[in-house]
């Protein structure tokens, strides 16, 4: 790997950019070439991320950006909201920033969906960079320009399509990653195998110790892949009227349990973990995998230390408080919740199912 990273291009026309993976690239002023000059730029970090890595951030972009400010978020799920986002707006206005600042999120998914949302709205759209910190926001939710906070009701239910100008993936933060945070993050590099590349999946299966223990050459491949993976859909379907939506598998299951819980109990990639066995058992019962396949996923799950099984939301009708949360689903119509199926090994697709058969799969799958 070089010294400035490997990139990975996401082909969106003129709003393409590059995906940069690699170690201690965060303060290193080519990682961030090409981006637009501006009087400013806001780091928009949390108080759990910006001790670690803002300095470092700072050092790479102060040669580029006279003014340099910073806004911390509280860290959490559950302040992925309208409040929490009014502080990045706060921020940008006390400082007079104007419409060519540019917005570097420094974090997380939480961060990356909330930052990337403020920019999409202050002064109806400024330019922004994800600097993502975790696995799951490397591999996922930095890359694609879905931007989002969420509701009481539903997860990630408010927020735009608005993609960022540039990813730096630094491999070298997600040595101070807890490891259930790294685990949930492994949810959304799994998650890719069964969708789209069964390769992977194999690969998967020989890494996971290597990927457990840190090797930068495991993580790499790991980011790596799943960029591409990622990159190769949303050219397809930026706005998700088709195909991106098998990113979404397991996302179904998961985003109840997410809501069901309150948000922050279980990890999204926690969530998306026993959401995807759920998603396969589902896919086994409509006839479309066999058993092996799903007993294969399911232990590929449990070997990244990840829960398999669903948890109860509520005692007298857990199945139906499944459904009524996942009625809410982005990928609901008229009511009818669709889901992200296996059609056979790497193939995904997405459709409807019996309520009566949805409920089998929440009983046997919940504990
Ligand atoms: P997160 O942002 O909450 O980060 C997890 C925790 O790790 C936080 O406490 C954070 O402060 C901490 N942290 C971050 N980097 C660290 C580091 N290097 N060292 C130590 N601690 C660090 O959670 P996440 O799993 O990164 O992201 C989940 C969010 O991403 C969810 O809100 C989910 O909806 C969203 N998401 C969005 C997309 C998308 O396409 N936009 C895709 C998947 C997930
Ligand atoms: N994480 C799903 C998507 O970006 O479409």
């Amino acid at each position: 790997m070089s010294s400035n990273g490997e990139r990975v291009f996401i082909d969106l026309e003129e709003r393409s950019y590059d995906i940069v993976v690699g170690e201690g690239l965060l303060n290193v002023v080519a990682s961030f070439d090409g981006l637009p000059s501006a009087n400013a730029a806001l780091i928009v970090s949390n108080s759990t991320v910006a001790p670690l890595y803002a300095s470092a951030l700072r050092s790479a972009l102060h040669s580029r950006y006279p003014m340099i400010f910073e806004v911390l978020l509280p860290d959490g799920e559950e302040y992925k909201n309208w409040e929490t986002l009014q502080l990045i707006f706060d921020a940008l206005l006390s400082n007079a920033c104007d419409r060519k600042t540019v917005l570097f999120a420094l974090g997380g998914g939480v961060i990356g969906d909330m930052t990337g949302f403020a920019a999409a709205s202050y002064m109806r759209g400024v330019p922004f960079v994800q600097v993502p910190t975790t696995l799951l926001a490397q591999v996922d939710s930095s890359v694609g320009g879905k931007t989002a906070i969420n509701h009481p009701q539903g997860k990630n239910m408010i927020g735009a399509f608005y993609q960022p100008r540039l990813v730096v993936c630094d491999l070298a933060t997600l040595d101070s990653l807890p490891l259930r945070e790294l685990s949930a993050g492994l949810a959304e590099v799994i998650k890719y195998g069964p969708i789209a590349d069964t390769n992977f999946m194999d690969w998967l299966e020989s890494s996971m110790e290597a990927l457990l223990a840190r090797e930068r050459s495991a993580l790499a491949h790991a980011v790596r892949r799943s960029c591409e993976i990622k990159a190769w859909v949303v050219s397809q379907d930026e706005k998700e009227t088709g195909l991106r939506a098998i990113l979404n598998f397991g996302h179904t299951f998961g985003h109840a349990i997410e809501a069901g819980m309150g948000y922050g109990v279980w990890l999204h990639g926690e969530g998306v973990a026993a959401g995807m066995v759920m998603a396969a058992e589902l896919s086994l019962r409509l006839g479309l995998v066999d058993a092996a396949f799903v007993e294969r996923l399911t232990a590929l799950i449990a070997r990244a230390g990840l829960p398999t099984k669903g948890p109860v939301l509520d005692v007298t009708d857990n199945a139906g408080r499944y459904l009524e949360l996942m009625r809410i689903d982005k990928k609901s119509e008229g009511g009818e919740i669709r889901f992200v199926l296996i059609d056979g090994p790497g193939k995904a697709v997405v459709r409807a199912a019996p309520d009566a058969l949805v409920r089998e799969v929440i009983d046997a799958c919940c504990v």
